[in-house]
């Protein structure tokens, strides 16, 4: 299935993507546009005015509040920086010219992201943050293949402890913005095992990119191709002289439930042999049945509660150095 799925999952997002510039300009700037120039045509039957910088300090002649905290805002490097091209004239980086808007105050002449479709959100900071590597990965796109946009998650002119990027720095104020979304998977987190998330210990971010990306499963963190798991439980990476098949091929979560489980260690079912012999089966029909063939051998009796508690024998069951068998 996985296999399957993903040459198509990423023709799609590629596809997603490399339409996106061309399908986002025209609704972003066109309404903006018709709108700025219906009112002139209509006033005085005069042609569009074009839309000029006119810098920050005018801005701040009627966005005062806003351009004193812009003062601590990351992106006021750009206003003071030269070489980054927008040198005291930062609002307009993301707001666009404003000139016409100074003189009609009207918000149909600003671009406004509170207007924007997703993807010209997107395209908007993107143009600035593309490939830009952050401690949570690379940023590639937004989230959901750009269904929900970066201001989603992150404002900008809020301050404070409304400001998201004072509630990042600590997991807790990551999960909390995570769960109002994904309230399934948090209700996962409240099972009896599970990542130490309620508690403020790790967050989302530690398992998912979330700015998406075009990787297997969209949104996983990976060094390199490997699972984001082996950043915090690398004793479970190898490389071994004898490893076990689905740890080095499959997911973690073929075996665990990684949000949150009923069961002791997050595994997937209650009682480890149901588990094993999911893959370990090989039944064959009774009498002979009890005892299964092949793999495991025969000597195997699963009528017996001793055999049916694998990880009892088979402790190195992630892999081992020593024996073939795991059993150490
Ligand atoms: C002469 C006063 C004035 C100046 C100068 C001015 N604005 Fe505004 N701006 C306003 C007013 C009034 C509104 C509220 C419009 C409304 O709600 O209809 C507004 C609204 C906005 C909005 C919100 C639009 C929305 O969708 O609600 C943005 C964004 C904005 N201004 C950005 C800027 C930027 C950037 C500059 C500088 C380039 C600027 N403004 C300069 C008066 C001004
Ligand atoms: C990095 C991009 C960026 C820069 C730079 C920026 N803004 Fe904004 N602005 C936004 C976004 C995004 C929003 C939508 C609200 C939000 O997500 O916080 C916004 C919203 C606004 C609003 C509407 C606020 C509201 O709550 O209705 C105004 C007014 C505004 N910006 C003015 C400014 C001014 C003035 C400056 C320069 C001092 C500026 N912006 C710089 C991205 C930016
Ligand atoms: C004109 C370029 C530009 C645009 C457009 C832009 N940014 Fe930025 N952004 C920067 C710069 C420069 C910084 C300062 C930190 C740095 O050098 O990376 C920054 C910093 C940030 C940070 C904080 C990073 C940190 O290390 O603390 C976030 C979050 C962010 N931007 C999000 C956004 C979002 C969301 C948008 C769209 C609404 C946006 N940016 C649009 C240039 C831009
Ligand atoms: C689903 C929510 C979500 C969306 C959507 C999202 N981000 Fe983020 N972003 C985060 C979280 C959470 C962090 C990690 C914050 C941390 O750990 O400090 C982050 C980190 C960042 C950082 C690095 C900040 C740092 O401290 O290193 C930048 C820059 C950034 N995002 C920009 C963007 C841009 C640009 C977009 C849109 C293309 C976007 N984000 C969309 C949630 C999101
Ligand atoms: C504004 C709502 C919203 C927020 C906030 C949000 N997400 Fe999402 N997320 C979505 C939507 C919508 C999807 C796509 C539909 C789906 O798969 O559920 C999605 C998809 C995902 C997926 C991929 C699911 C898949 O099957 O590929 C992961 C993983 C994910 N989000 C993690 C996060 C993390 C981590 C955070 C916090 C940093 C977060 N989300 C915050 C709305 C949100
Ligand atoms: C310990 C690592 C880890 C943490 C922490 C984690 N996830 Fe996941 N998540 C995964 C893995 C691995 C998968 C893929 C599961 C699979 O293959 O069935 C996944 C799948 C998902 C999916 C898609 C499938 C589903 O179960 O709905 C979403 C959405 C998601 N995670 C959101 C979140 C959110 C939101 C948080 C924080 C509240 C979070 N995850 C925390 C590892 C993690
Ligand atoms: C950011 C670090 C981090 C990441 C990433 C991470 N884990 Fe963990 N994991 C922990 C910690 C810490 C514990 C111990 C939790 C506790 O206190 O019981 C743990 C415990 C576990 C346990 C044992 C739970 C128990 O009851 O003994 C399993 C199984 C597990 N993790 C699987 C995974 C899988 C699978 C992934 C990848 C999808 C993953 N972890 C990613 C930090 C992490
Ligand atoms: C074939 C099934 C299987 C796969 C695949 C698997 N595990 Fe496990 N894992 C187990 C079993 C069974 C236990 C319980 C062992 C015990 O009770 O002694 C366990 C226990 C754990 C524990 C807690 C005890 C310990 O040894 O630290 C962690 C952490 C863990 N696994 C992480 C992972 C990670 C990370 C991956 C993916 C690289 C993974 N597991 C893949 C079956 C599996
Ligand atoms: C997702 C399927 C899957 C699950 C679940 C699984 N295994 Fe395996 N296991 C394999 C495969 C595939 C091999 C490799 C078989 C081969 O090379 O012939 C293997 C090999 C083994 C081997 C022998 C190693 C060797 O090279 O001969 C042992 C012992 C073993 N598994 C024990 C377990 C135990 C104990 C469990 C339950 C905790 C378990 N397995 C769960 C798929 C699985
Ligand atoms: C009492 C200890 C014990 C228990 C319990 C046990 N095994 Fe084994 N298992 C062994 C030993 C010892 C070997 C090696 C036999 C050999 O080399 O001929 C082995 C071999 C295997 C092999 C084949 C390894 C190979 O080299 O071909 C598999 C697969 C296996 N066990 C799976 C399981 C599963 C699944 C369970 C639980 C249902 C289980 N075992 C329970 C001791 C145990």
């Amino acid at each position: 299935m996985r296999l399957r799925l993903l040459p198509l999952t990423l023709a799609l997002g590629l596809a997603a993507w490399a339409a996106g510039p061309r399908q986002d300009q025209k609704p972003a700037e066109k309404p903006a546009d018709q709108k700025s120039a219906q009112p002139a045509t209509k006033a005085a039957d005069k042609a569009p005015v074009k839309k000029e910088i006119v810098g920050s300090e005018t801005c701040a002649g009627c966005h005062d509040e806003i351009s004193t905290h812009f003062k601590k805002n990351p992106h006021y490097i750009l206003e003071t920086n030269k070489k980054r091209g927008w040198e005291t004239k930062a609002c307009e980086a993301c707001h666009g010219p404003g000139s016409v808007h100074a003189e009609t105050n009207s918000a149909d002449d600003i671009r406004s992201p509170k207007n924007m479709k997703a993807s010209a959100i997107d395209e908007m900071c993107l143009a600035c943050h593309k490939n830009q590597s952050t401690h949570v990965g690379r940023l590639q796109s937004s989230h959901a293949r750009n269904s929900v946009p970066c201001t989603s998650c992150h404002n900008m002119h809020k301050t404070g402890a409304e400001s998201t990027a004072e509630q990042y720095k600590k997991a807790s104020g990551i999960n909390k913005q995570c769960a109002t979304c994904h309230m399934d998977v948090w209700a996962a987190f409240q099972k009896p095992h599970h990542h130490k998330l309620p508690e403020g210990a790790m967050s989302c971010t530690g398992c998912h990119n979330p700015h998406a990306g075009f990787l297997a499963q969209n949104n996983r963190l990976s060094s390199g191709q490997e699972p984001g798991c082996f950043n915090c439980h690398s004793d479970k990476r190898g490389p071994f002289v004898f490893e076990h098949a689905p740890v080095r091929n499959e997911p973690c979560s073929v075996c665990h439930e990684v949000h949150g489980s009923v069961n002791p260690r997050m595994m997937k079912r209650s009682e480890v042999a149901n588990l094993c012999l999911e893959c370990h089966s090989n039944i064959q029909s009774p009498p002979k049945g009890a005892a299964i063939g092949g793999i495991p051998p025969a000597i195997h009796d699963m009528r017996s509660p001793r055999w049916r508690n694998c990880t009892i024998c088979h402790q190195k069951v992630h892999g081992s150095n020593a024996d073939r068998s795991m059993t150490r």
